[in-house]
């Protein structure tokens, strides 16, 4: 429903385009028509003005630091909520009832399991292979497995994909752990919550029982809700544009992994804990500070900064209080910690920072939570990626059921060559 219209005038002529509003949120101006009428496309690398799809699930006020899943801010769900409730949520619209919430952790329950074949495949890889590439390698293979849930053309199909890569993600993850380590791969235990399992399945092992930490696994279960989705990131926005060829959900889940990976995005948590490593003690902090505003060092403090948060990551801050109750519960006294909350200090009172608008993310504190629970800083993106799964199979599923979607396949600004004759390799 347009809201009003813009106009634009191009080469002496006006062109209206209808403005649309959401329910919260800047407007959108419709260009879908823009080609047609002007022989013009827009430009925005980055898609730093460009809104790609409409979308019900996540809303985040950058300048605000405000975000909320189906409208209910993530500070209160990361609070009082738990990941399976979350991923229900993201996934249906609505929070649900005792009765739903049961039948829905049930049917994930009973999905944890791997095909025993994938455990042969994932002994393929060499045991230094990084856990991300194991998991871009096992989850696009499991389309080589349930061909019974990659017709997404059939809304029972997508569901059942759905249910699999929300249950077996924590069992993949750990598995890509535990052969780094040569320990037995340990199977999922259903009596156990979604956390409880992944963490006995990560730390357990066949010799004894294994005790679930109750802190630790609250603090796991808050992590993966502040990871669970993010609006129109860039690995979900890759989830959406390989679903809009058709590719099967796993292929799709598979893509958004490998874009996760970057340091640039999920991997920036690996990499904000080995600059906290690096740096190894406060009086240190200056000098990194100094690099990162060098714009001849292409260093950059990881784990700050945002396209869209222009003030506090509200993950940021649950983030950090998570810190400081594990460390605590665990005995854990490390400098890395000092050291982020010092850098942080020092990085908000400066100029640069706050000219800029760069704040801590959410992976600025994370890495110090998951080390301090015993995951080598090479787990931190296959933990987002876990986490993040709920999130781009709701997105995915909302991209599928829209009625306006279509193949995504942007335009460009040509510098190239203009047409020219080959010529003969003795005449060059
Ligand atoms: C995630 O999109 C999402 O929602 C992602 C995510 C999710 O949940 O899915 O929130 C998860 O990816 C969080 C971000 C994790 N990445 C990092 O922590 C890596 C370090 N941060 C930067 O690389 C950067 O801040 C980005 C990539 C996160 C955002 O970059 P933008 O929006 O493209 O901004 P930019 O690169 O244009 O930076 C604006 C200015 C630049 O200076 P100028 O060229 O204008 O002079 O700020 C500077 C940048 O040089 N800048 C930094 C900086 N981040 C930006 N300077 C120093 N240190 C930094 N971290």
């Amino acid at each position: 429903m347009a809201d009003g219209t813009a106009s634009l005038s191009l080469g002496g002529n006006a062109h209206d385009f209808p403005v649309r509003s959401g329910s919260v949120g800047p407007d959108v101006i419709d260009i879908r028509k823009l080609y047609a009428q002007t022989g013009a496309f827009t430009y925005d690398p980055g898609f730093t003005s460009t809104a790609a799809c409409e979308s019900a699930i996540t809303y985040i006020d950058g300048d605000a630091g405000i975000l909320l899943h189906r409208g209910y801010p993530i500070d209160q769900l990361a609070e009082k909520s738990t990941f399976m409730e979350v991923s229900y949520l993201l996934l249906n619209g609505e929070l649900p009832t005792g009765e739903e919430l049961a039948k829905f952790t049930y049917t994930i329950s009973r999905h944890t399991m791997l095909h025993e074949q994938l455990a042969t495949f994932l002994r393929g890889f060499r045991r230094d292979a990084h856990p991300m590439a194991v998991m871009c390698g096992i989850v696009g293979a499991l389309s080589a497995f349930y061909h019974d849930s990659t017709d997404i053309t059939d809304p029972k199909q997508r569901m059942i994909a759905s249910h699999r890569l929300i249950a077996k993600m924590p069992t993949i993850a750990a598995m890509a752990y535990k052969y780094t380590i040569g320990q037995p791969f340990m199977y999922p235990q259903n009596n156990l919550t979604y956390t409880g399992n992944f963490l006995r399945m990560t730390f357990g092992v066949p010799a004894e029982p294994y005790e679930v930490n109750p802190v630790v696994e609250q603090a796991m279960r808050t992590i993966f809700i502040l990871h669970a989705d993010h609006e129109q990131n860039a690995s979900t926005s890759t989830v959406r544009l390989a679903g809009s060829s058709g590719a099967n959900p796993f292929a799709c889940i598979a893509a958004g992994i490998a874009c996760l990976w970057g340091p640039a995005h999920g991997g920036a948590n690996e990499a904000a804990l080995n600059m906290l490593r690096e740096i190894g003690r406060p009086e240190r902090i200056p000098e990194f500070i100094a690099r990162a505003k060098d714009k001849d060092d292409p260093f950059r403090l990881m784990g700050f900064g945002h396209r869209v948060y222009k003030n506090y990551d509200p993950r940021a801050k649950v983030m950090q209080k998570i810190a400081e109750q594990v460390l605590k519960e665990l005995g854990v006294n490390d400098p890395v910690f000092d050291v982020a909350r010092e850098l942080e200090h020092i990085a908000l009172n400066d100029e640069y920072f706050i000219e800029k608008k760069l704040y801590p993310n959410v992976d600025f504190y994370s890495g110090v939570v998951l080390s301090a629970i015993g995951f080598p800083t090479s787990m931190f993106t296959a933990l987002f990626a876990l986490a993040r799964t709920v999130g781009w199979v709701a997105q995915w599923n909302e991209m599928i059921s829209d009625p306006e979607q279509k193949i995504g396949r942007p335009r460009q600004l040509y510098t190239g060559a203009n047409q020219r004759d080959y010529v003969a390799v003795g005449e060059r």
